[in-house]
């Protein structure tokens, strides 16, 4: 408000508007009724995604893309359909043929590519939703997003340069040494000091700002000595400057373990890139499965809101899913983008419209299509 009581005019925002490919451009229209309702004032900017220009292109990250996300204060982002593609299989697609191409993740790529190293999974159980597992489930889920297994530095041809220092410097490896480079594959788990407490900060200043109680830490630390070892080490340090804050720690198998018996002993959750994967897709499920995921990939500079789901291509095009995992990213970007009052009347008639239940998509155990969830949360706002 201005000092005369007037509101200040909405800054007008440009986004970059990524539907992807199956149910991520039907999620993203029904995103696009609630947020036109709320008058959220935006350019919305096209941006091309997925296999459809892997196909076409060869790049299913193309650069104009890149170069959009450079340009825009948010983006949201629907699903890709992503397929495992080896070179060999690439000949077979007659506009790849000869190229020597493999099919990369563009979504990994972006968040390596723009330092999205906060990924950011509330899960809420809302009272009335039939397939929370508990009523008053509140949890939130902080991922490392850019390290970790997912690293990038894979070997499925061992380099024998590659084999010979290992051989040197690890004993159980030496047996392993004279095996074909294309017996055995290498995926490296690569953690820094500067990634683990970055993303260890974020949870416990989330912890600090809306008065959460405790952070929980998932490592493997007692098997993975180094890198989790690491990781763990890291929470301590960052845990001190946080006395109100208590940290307490669990190994990940134990965690998913715990975390059906007594979800209400925890809290915020923090954990390298593979656990964080693991323990939010099993939070997402407590709270009502992929239909209610929603996730927040958040850099310095940019920050990119999507459903956690892909593409479910056997849903494609035909209006079933549904749309408030994406719809509830939505809100997420609104707060990121400090547009909070809008984000929490776009999250109370979220909950409105699962509490009375008259509208329910077909997860939910109900009929309704993806564009009426969207448009009876629309109607109360
Ligand atoms: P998926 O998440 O696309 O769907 C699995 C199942 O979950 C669906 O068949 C459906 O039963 C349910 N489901 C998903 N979203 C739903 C929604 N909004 N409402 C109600 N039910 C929903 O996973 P799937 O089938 O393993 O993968 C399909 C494709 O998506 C693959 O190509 C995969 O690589 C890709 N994928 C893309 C992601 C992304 O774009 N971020 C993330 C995960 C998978
Ligand atoms: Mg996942």
């Amino acid at each position: 408000m201005s000092l005369s009581g007037e509101k200040a005019p909405q800054k007008r925002y440009r986004i970059a508007w990524l539907p992807g490919d199956g149910i991520g451009i039907e999620v993203l229209a029904a995103a696009r009724v609630v947020l036109d309702k709320l008058h959220f004032t935006a350019e919305y900017v096209h941006g091309d995604i997925g296999w459809e220009f892997w196909c076409k292109e060869g790049d299913a990250f193309p650069q104009r893309t890149i170069d959009l996300l450079k340009s825009v204060d948010a983006a949201m982002f629907g699903a890709i359909t992503s397929k495992p593609v080896k070179a060999a299989e690439a000949e077979l697609v007659p506009e790849l043929k000869g190229r020597g191409l493999v099919y990369r993740s563009p979504i990994v790529r972006m968040r390596q590519l723009f330092d999205l190293y906060n990924c950011l999974r509330p899960c809420k159980a809302y009272p009335g939703n039939p397939l929370n597992f508990k009523e008053n489930i509140d949890l939130v889920v902080f991922r490392e997003n850019t390290e970790d297994l997912y690293s990038g530095v894979e070997f499925n041809q061992v380099p024998p340069e590659l084999a010979e220092v290992l051989a040197r410097l690890s004993k159980p490896f030496a047996a392993f040494k004279d095996l074909p480079g294309d017996q055995y594959a290498i995926s490296t788990k690569i953690n820094t000091r500067k990634g683990s407490e970055r993303i260890i900060r974020e949870a416990f200043e989330f912890a600090k700002k809306f008065g959460r109680k405790k952070v929980t830490v998932v490592h493997k630390a007692n098997v993975v000595r180094a890198t989790d070892g690491l990781f763990l080490e890291t929470a301590r340090e960052v845990a001190q400057g946080y006395p109100e804050i208590q940290m307490d720690n669990a190994n990940i198998d134990a965690m998913c373990m715990w975390l059906l018996k007594n979800p209400f002993n925890y809290d915020v959750l923090v954990a390298p890139n593979l656990y964080g994967d693991i323990i939010s897709d099993l939070c997402a499920q407590m709270v009502g499965g992929l239909g209610f995921g929603c996730s927040g990939n958040i850099g310095e500079k940019l920050a990119v809101f999507e459903p956690t789901h892909g593409s479910a291509p056997k849903y494609s095009g035909q209006q079933k899913v549904n749309p408030i995992a994406t719809i509830l990213a939505a809100k997420m970007m609104l707060d990121w983008l400090g547009e909070t009052e809008m984000g929490a009347r776009l999250e109370t008639a979220t909950a409105a419209v699962i509490k009375e239940g008259k509208v329910r998509t077909y997860d939910m155990g109900g009929a309704n299509k993806t564009l009426e969830m969207a448009e009876a949360i629309a109607a109360k706002l």
